[in-house]
């Protein structure tokens, strides 16, 4: 219900005029109902409530293991420990325990994204949860944005973007290898319980793509700085390119390219380690074991079509660009020196080309197959653990 409070947000009483009080009673009266939350439709309705037939449940022993199951009416999940009906768990709601007839109790709940991309089938390497939540962090994904995204693989990195973008957004993936495409396809139909209406795959290699207008440019490929060009085509001014790269050598070139496209705001480069914790009673402490290392994140804001980026404020280190092999005392921070860091030279260390995309006649012309696999809700691929 619509009150002066609600409507007056973050203001004192006495800093609120009589005018702006009767303004924003006009605009919502006392006991005018708030805008109706429209129902949950697509993912989030099918997320939601009892378990029902077709849905992709996952069961989790006393040991932590985990096993997917899809239900349907009179079958059964079989373990060494006895088996589970499927019937005990339809019409039920999520997070209850069911028991398997060797009396083993089983935690079930829906597979979140993160469980789901780990357990499902894999062509190429994917993209893990922790990357993926920071790509659509610092990539800035939102709702309704326009992405493009090489190479697919496993689809694990697009479901995570499809997510972000919405039913209303659009995100165009290439992938050059045909039976990538098909896997990724599946598992993101298979997610999604069907296709997203978000979604155009095609089998291509992205330099040869011909997309224009969208906010953001992702890219997990070996040689990212191969498309920058494409990238550049594709993005509007002020949209991110962020690309993920394996190894510092990849990272290095990733960065130096896009210094020298010249339509690139200076590169950001970071990397995510996530470290598990042990919780037992007063045994709180890191895990001794974790992923070390997954890959690097590089992202780079779009210019300005005829905008050249700004010298770096910062005298390069000798030897970093090959022409000695002696460190210099930059190579190990201004300070170390002892001169101040606000004496560094203006430098630029790439001649800026004319900013801009690259004529799109120059890229290949010929339109990528979209991909036609067909809808298989119960995702002909089953998952490593699943029945
Ligand atoms: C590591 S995999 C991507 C994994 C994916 N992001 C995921 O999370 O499942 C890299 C993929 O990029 C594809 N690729 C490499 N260069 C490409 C290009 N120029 N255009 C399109 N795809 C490319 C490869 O075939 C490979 O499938």
């Amino acid at each position: 219900m619509a009150t002066r409070d609600s409507h007056l947000p973050g203001r004192t009483p006495e800093s609120v005029t009589p005018d702006e009080i009767d303004r924003a009673l006009d605009e919502h009266p006392e006991g005018a109902a708030e805008p109706a939350i429209p129902p949950a439709t697509g993912e989030a309705a099918r997320r939601r409530g009892p378990f029902t037939k077709g849905d992709r449940v996952q069961l989790t022993d006393p040991k932590g293991r985990k096993h997917t199951v899809v239900l349907e009416p009179g079958k059964q999940f079989h373990t060494h420990r006895g088996a589970v009906a499927h019937d005990e768990l339809l019409g039920q709601p999520e997070g209850i325990v069911v028991s398997s007839t060797g009396k083993t109790p089983y935690l079930a709940l829906r597979p979140l994204l993160a469980d789901f991309v780990l357990a499902m089938p894999r062509g190429a390497a994917v993209v893990y949860p922790k990357d993926a939540a920071m790509i659509v962090g610092y990539a800035d994904i939102f709702p309704g944005a326009r992405v493009l995204e090489a190479g697919v693989g496993s689809g694990a990195l697009a479901c995570s973007l499809l997510r972000a973008v919405g039913e209303r957004g659009l995100l165009v993936s290439y992938e050059r290898r045909d039976d990538f495409a098909a896997v990724a396809q599946r598992n993101i139909e298979t997610f999604f319980g069907g296709p997203h209406p978000a979604h155009r795959l095609y089998v291509g290699d992205l330099a040869e793509s011909t997309e224009t207008d969208m906010d953001r440019v992702v890219l997990d490929m070996l040689a990212p700085w191969e498309v920058l060009p494409t990238a550049a085509a594709a993005l509007v001014a002020g949209g991110v390119l962020c690309a993920y790269v394996a190894t510092a050598t990849q990272l290095s070139r990733t960065c130096e390219a896009l210094r020298e496209h010249g339509a690139f705001a200076e590169p950001h480069a970071f990397e995510t380690m996530l470290r598990d914790w042990h919780l037992d009673g007063l045994a709180v402490r890191p895990e001794h074991r974790m992923v070390g290392h997954t890959g690097f994140l590089v992202t780079a804001r779009r210019l300005a079509d005829g905008v050249t980026a700004p010298p770096r404020r910062r005298r390069p280190a000798k030897g970093a660009h090959g022409e000695t092999d002696t460190p210099s005392a930059d190579a190990v921070g201004p300070e170390a020196s002892g001169q101040p860091a606000t004496d560094a030279v203006d430098t630029p260390t790439a001649a800026p080309r004319p900013a801009g995309a690259e004529p799109l006649d120059t890229l290949a012309a010929s339109a990528p197959a979209v991909i036609q696999a067909a809808a298989d809700s119960d995702g002909g691929g089953t998952p490593a653990t699943a029945e």
